[in-house]
């Protein structure tokens, strides 16, 4: 039995939430900005009602032994204002989030040895709050190393399926990949059928072209073939199927700009890889959002 904490319970967070309810193993403690009156998560496996205590204030926490985090990128500051009361001498820390920069983010608050990034692949979307529907089973890849295992270990008996990998670098450029193209969504407010306008296909391959190069760059093994497979999953992809980033948009949200398309701009620079479709994306996601 672990005593862990939620922070964040969107989608990504309350997908998790019910998956560690479901090993009926630990005492779970959702923190949110408002109270909530309770949370179900439709699974492919039924409702799963998560039983835990919900905390809606940093001052009501006390030290566990994991801390998942599961809100956006660029809430990262407000994020960490639970750090002090949930965080003792022993406590480990998960970041469920996109982008690759998961260690950096938090650097300034958590001990890089007690702190795991977590690639989390998952459609859900959350209907309201307290109320997620989980299309499929979470699929999540960590770093193979003790915490990596430990953390593995949390979900056992759960539907979700952690997956330990030598090569992290890789698992989270190639996700950056295949998030890098769905910002022509969220450009276009058009779902995962953009792909099927005149010209996006060969522009999306391009945008992912380019986040390959920069991750090879960066030290990923992402193979020469994996960018026309990224563009062959996104064609196959349901037409109508909205991504986090073209919901966040719909909704009047902050995108994730800085942590997808700004990122590959800013791995390029850096490493001398040339990005000018992920700029422009990057650019243009920032002028409507600032709109
Ligand atoms: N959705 C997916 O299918 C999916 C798939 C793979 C990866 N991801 C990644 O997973 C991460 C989370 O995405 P998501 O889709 O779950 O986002 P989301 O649905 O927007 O959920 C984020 C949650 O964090 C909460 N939050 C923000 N700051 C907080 C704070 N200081 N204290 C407590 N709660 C706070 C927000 O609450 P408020 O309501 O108060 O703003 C919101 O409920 C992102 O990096 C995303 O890219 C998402």
């Amino acid at each position: 039995m672990a005593k862990i904490a939620v922070i964040g319970l969107g989608a990504i967070g309350s997908v998790t939430a019910a998956a560690l309810e479901q090993t009926g193993q630990h005492q779970l403690f959702l923190c949110t900005r408002r109270p909530l009156a309770g949370l179900q998560v439709e699974t492919p496996a039924g409702v799963i009602t998560v039983q835990g205590s919900n905390l809606t204030e940093p001052s009501q926490a006390a030290p566990v032994d994991w801390v998942v985090i599961a809100t956006k990128a660029y809430d990262a500051e407000s994020t960490a204002t639970w750090f002090a009361g949930l965080c003792g001498a022993q406590t480990r820390g998960a970041v469920l989030q996109n982008g690759v920069e998961h260690r950096e983010r938090f650097s300034p608050w958590l001990a890089a040895e007690r702190l795991l990034p977590v690639i989390i692949d998952c459609p859900a979307e959350k209907r309201s709050d307290g109320s997620v529907l989980q299309r499929a089973w979470a699929r999540m890849a960590v770093e193979q190393t003790p915490l990596g295992q430990q953390f593995a270990s949390l979900f056992h008996g759960s539907g979700a399926i952690t997956e330990l990998t030598s090569d992290f670098t890789t698992a989270a450029w190639k996700k950056l990949c295949l998030n890098a193209q769905g910002a022509l969504s969220a450009i276009t407010k058009l779902p995962n059928r953009v792909i099927a306008v005149p010209g996006m296909e060969a522009i999306a391959l391009d945008m992912v072209q380019e986040c390959a190069a920069v991750g090879r760059a960066a030290g990923a093994a992402i193979e020469e073939e994996f960018p026309a497979q990224v563009i062959a999953g996104a064609k196959a992809a349901a037409p109508e199927g909205v991504n986090s980033m073209l919901a966040d948009r719909l909704a009047g949200r902050q995108m994730e700009i800085d942590a997808r398309n700004g990122a590959i701009v800013r791995f390029g620079q850096r490493l001398g890889v040339p990005t000018p479709l992920n700029a422009m994306a990057a650019a243009l996601l920032q002028a409507v959002q600032n709109a």
